[in-house]
């Protein structure tokens, strides 16, 4: 059995990438694709076979969407060199959304560089929740904010005009990526999940967003290679039962909510009677909601006291 932590990579690979060296010699190779005639540096449309090798090449590597994917590399790539660069790289392995340097989110344009998280689509949903629970929101933090996605989205759904937003992860390079990501205003920190936010924060969270990492770590290695490889552990792992993470911060989100604040995070459903006492033990009002749609159980705690 594997863990299914919604990896988009699960359904773009349907096995690892071989090694390019093991690619049959009647496929089209690498070669091909950086030969391409049709796309000199002005751009001009590739020929349908510039498109059918790229497509080849992918689909020899396991690339489910190899169609798909190879248009969104060849519309990403300036130059024949680079556009083999891309498909090179994808080919080995390496998550689409690291090759194209951006993931889609919320309708939005997210950069993810190398060794961040790549958002899930998943994670949607519990912006969806968070925006219906509290469109009132003012005060919003993404803590274990990644490439910032979701701060990203909630600032954008909001109806406000414009809400206070913080973020903070305990990896430099999502931190550097999130501030790419959030808005102009929005602060990001670097630490381990509380302990850099801004103390006068305390008790004035309407929106407390927490994406932690939530794999059991017996079950980190049933991962698809393409997180296993490419996402730091700290991002996937959550310990022995995948709540350990979770109940850090379930302890201590009831200090920085507001009265009527909600925490939000994501849970498989098998974990979800564990969130939900974690939540009960941190003194909030736990829930969930379950969309199937998107195979995404989100667990809300609500701080009930004044
Ligand atoms: C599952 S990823 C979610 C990222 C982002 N929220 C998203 O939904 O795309 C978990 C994130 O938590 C961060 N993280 C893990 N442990 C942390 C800790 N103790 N303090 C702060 N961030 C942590 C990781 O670096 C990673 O970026």
């Amino acid at each position: 059995m594997s863990f299914s932590f919604d990896d988009p990579a699960a359904s773009r690979s349907a096995s690892p990438p071989p090694s390019p060296l093991s690619s049959p010699p009647s496929l089209p190779s690498l070669s091909s694709v950086s030969s391409l005639s049709s796309l000199p540096a002005s751009r001009s449309l590739p020929l349908a076979a510039d498109i059918a090798a790229v497509v080849g090449r992918l689909r020899a590597a396991g690339c489910v969407f190899a169609e798909d994917e190879a248009g969104l590399l060849l519309s990403a790539a300036r130059t024949p060199a680079e556009l083999a660069a891309l498909v090179e790289r994808r080919a080995c392995g390496h998550p689409l959304e690291h090759v194209l340097g951006w993931a889609e989110f919320c309708g939005l344009r997210v950069a993810v560089e190398p060794g961040v998280f790549v958002p899930r689509r998943r994670t949607e949903f519990l912006v969806r929740q968070a925006v219906r629970t509290r469109p009132d929101a003012e005060v919003v933090v993404d803590l274990c904010c990644g490439s910032g996605a979701v701060g990203a989205a909630l600032a954008a759904s909001l109806p406000g005009c414009g809400v206070e937003l913080y973020a903070s992860d305990i990896e430099p390079a999502a931190v550097r990526c999130a501030l790419r990501n959030l808005p102009e205003g929005a602060r990001v920190f670097e630490g381990d999940l509380f302990e850099p936010l801004p103390e006068v924060l305390r008790g004035r969270v309407d929106i407390l967003a927490a994406n932690v990492p939530y794999v059991p770590t017996g079950e980190v290695a049933l991962l698809p290679a393409e997180a296993r490889e490419h996402e730091p552990l700290v991002a996937l792992d959550g310990g022995r039962d995948g709540l350990d993470v979770l109940r850090r911060v379930t302890a201590e989100a009831g200090e920085w909510l507001a009265p009527g604040g909600i925490l939000l995070f994501e849970t498989s459903e098998r974990q979800t009677a564990g969130a939900l006492s974690a939540v009960a033990d941190g003194g909030l009002a736990p829930g969930a909601d379950r969309c199937d749609e998107r195979y995404a159980t989100v667990v809300v705690g609500t701080r009930t006291t004044r």
